[in-house]
């Protein structure tokens, strides 16, 4: 593995515009469960109560699954901390090599562990949203009325509107401008660091492609659990193993590369 980091390291060190791409297997390490491994959160909620139009049938009901889910320590996101390959990212980020994270996940670990350039492609669960004015409040308020008693649905301060986690739910848009800012970052992007994802949730699984149809194609590298479903199409380098390990290796590599030294 020394080799294929060194390797991946130089790929890193010579690029211009790298980009990472994150998906749930980041925060495993975190205590955050992803979807699809064994023991992910699909293996055991029905996906469909993440649906935009079951929300909005009983929008109530959702709000009580998603205090059951907090409460189980799935989804405890606001305690939840940063690991080895969220610090390892904003390490890479400060040394000018990353120039921006694109991540799937919704747990604001990225921004916990100091990256800066965080594009929120399936928003932020630590807000709330007001499916009438838009307006933004901390998740935790929304919670907080809703255990006591106060509100079932939480309802907007500012309007009274239907409040909503500020996470995009199955069936609904990618925010217009994380979608936006990641085009911009494929056009440029010359190395992809794809990290703890499947890949099969699109749009963000076209990002991967993209990237790699363009002229010329940027380079990809994988670093997972298991090998994502696109692989054998897109990946140049795949790294089997797990991202806190992996990303700490690398990070530590590239800090010696740009000193000078072997690595
Ligand atoms: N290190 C490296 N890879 C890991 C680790 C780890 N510690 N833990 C898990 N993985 C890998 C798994 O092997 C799997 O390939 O991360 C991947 C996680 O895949 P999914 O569970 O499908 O999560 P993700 O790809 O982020 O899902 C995409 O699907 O349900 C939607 O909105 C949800 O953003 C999510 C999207």
């Amino acid at each position: 593995m020394d080799e294929l980091i060194s390797q991946i390291a130089d790929c890193l060190i010579n690029s211009k515009n790298a980009v990472a791409l994150t998906g749930a297997g980041i925060s495993t390490e975190s205590g955050i469960p992803d979807f699809r491994s064994p023991g992910g959160l699909w293996t055991r909620v029905d996906p469909g109560e993440f649906s935009i139009d079951r929300f909005l049938q009983n929008p109530a009901r959702f709000w009580r699954l998603h205090l059951r889910l907090k409460e189980s320590g799935d989804f405890d996101l606001a305690s939840a901390k940063p690991n080895p390959a969220h610090f390892a990212l904003a390490r890479m980020e400060q040394m000018g090599i990353l120039k921006c994270v694109i991540t799937q996940n919704v747990d604001n670990l990225h921004q916990k562990a100091g990256s800066v350039d965080v594009v929120e492609f399936h928003g932020n669960l630590l807000r709330a949203v007001c499916l009438k004015c838009r307006a933004l409040e901390p998740i935790a308020q929304a919670e907080a009325r809703l255990s006591n008693g106060q509100e079932e649905p939480p309802r907007c301060q500012a309007c009274g509107g239907l409040l909503k986690p500020d996470a995009v739910f199955f069936g609904e848009a990618i925010p217009s401008r994380a979608l936006m800012i990641s085009q911009v970052q494929c056009e440029k992007c010359d190395v992809l660091l794809v990290v703890g994802t499947s890949l099969q949730v699109f749009p963000a699984a076209q990002i991967p492609i993209t990237v790699k149809l363009k002229f010329p194609p940027a380079t990809v590298v994988e670093v997972n659990r298991e090998p994502s479903a696109m692989h054998e199409r897109i990946t140049d380098h795949l790294v089997l193993g797990s991202a806190g390990e992996v990303l700490s290796r690398l990070s530590d590599c590239l800090e010696k590369k740009k000193t000078c030294t072997a690595c």
